[in-house]
């Protein structure tokens, strides 16, 4: 739907007096009114690095979710103010994994004597908290667009992972591009005792996969692959590596949103794809691309949407930019220092992955 024409005048009115205070990044995710105001846009690992790469913005606008605010907090300097213009704009992934869960479970794997062999790779998606978790043991941060890069890293520092938060991206990555078997990665469920594993499984798997996931891509299933197969003869699939396993399994293409729009720019004209992923970024790239005779549908044949990442519109970024143009520090997202300096030794190490 057309933006409210007088809040579009009111967000760029407040920009412009911000200037180069400001820095707006939008994620893939975001709705159209709030992207049109980005500075830049992008996946979670760039908007990470885009972050870091602004040091004269006084503030950071996130319009993304809260892991990526507190990310580019961790990663800009003290005196840059990450905003985040609705701090409910959470991850339901994220909540998934508990920094009084995450440290249990590093206690079954000592009793189970496997927590020296262990190296944590972390999903972006996870609270500064876990980060911090796996700064402090040794492991890295990944994002969709680096996870096997970040597999490689970790099986050269130690004989096993555990994954978190999401089991998908962590099964996806082993299974389908370090060439591991299903019966190699075994699921720590947090709600139940040791996890619901005995500690011979625990001894014979190579990833340890925390039980969570992303309820919107979790909709996804086989027989949305099959529909859309059996409508649009000769269409390419193309899903995020948070879906399932059977659904990537019978994809055509798996990748990041940021993957995503770079298959779709080369993709040629009169070729058709369907895409599963946040129904924002499909509706905007079926529109986007349209004119060049792509033809491109959402996977599913329901509305799919982040709720939490629309959570961040137009009134909440006008808000949000006149707040701070009146000198009003709003909505600020603030890692205290010592969980900062171990998550940012995981990010640090994500960052430098070859
Ligand atoms: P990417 O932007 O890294 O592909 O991640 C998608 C996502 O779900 C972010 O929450
Ligand atoms: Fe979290 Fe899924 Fe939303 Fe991404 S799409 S922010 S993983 S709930």
């Amino acid at each position: 739907s057309p933006s409210d024409p007088d809040l579009v005048e009111r967000a760029r009115a407040a920009k412009e007096k911000l200037g180069d205070k400001v820095f707006v990044l939008g994620h893939h995710y975001q709705r159209d009114e709030v992207i049109q105001f980005a500075d830049v846009t992008g996946d979670s690992f760039k908007l990470a690095r885009d972050a870091a790469a602004r040091p004269e913005a006084e503030y950071i606008v996130f319009c993304g979710v809260h892991f990526m605010a507190e990310s580019a907090d961790i990663l800009t300097s003290d005196d840059q103010k990450v905003v985040l213009p609705d701090l409910a704009a959470g991850c339901s992934m994220a909540d998934m994994a508990t920094a009084e869960q995450v440290a249990e479970c590093w206690d079954v794997l000592t009793e189970a004597g496997v927590a020296e062999q262990v190296v944590p790779v972390s999903y972006m998606n996870s609270s500064a908290d876990i980060k911090a978790f796996t700064g402090k043991h040794g492991g890295t941060i990944c994002t969709s667009s680096n996870a096997k890069r970040a597999l490689d890293w970790a099986f050269e520092q130690g004989e096993k992972v555990l994954f978190l938060p999401d089991q998908h991206l962590g099964r996806n990555t082993a299974v389908r591009d370090m060439g591991m078997s299903l019966d190699d990665c075994v699921v720590y469920n947090p709600h139940k005792p040791n996890g619901g594993l005995t500690a011979e499984e625990l001894r014979a798997a190579k990833m340890i996969l925390w039980r969570g996931h992303c309820s919107v891509h979790g909709r996804f299933s086989l027989d949305s692959v099959n529909d859309v197969r059996a409508r649009i003869p000769g269409v390419n699939v193309l899903v995020h590596p948070e879906c399932k396993h059977e659904v990537v399994a019978a994809a055509d293409h798996v990748g990041s949103t940021e993957y995503i729009i770079k298959a779709l720019e080369a993709a040629p004209a009169g070729s058709k794809w369907a895409i599963g992923t946040e129904l924002n970024l499909v509706r905007r790239l079926a529109n986007r691309f349209a004119p060049e005779g792509k033809e491109i549908v959402f996977l599913d044949k329901t509305v799919c949407f982040c709720s939490t990442m629309n959570r961040i519109d137009l009134p909440h970024l006008v808000w949000t930019l006149e707040s701070l143009a009146e000198g009003n520090l709003v909505n600020r997202i603030e890692v205290d220092k010592e969980t900062e300096a171990f998550a940012k030794l995981a990010l640090e190490r994500m960052l430098a992955l070859p």
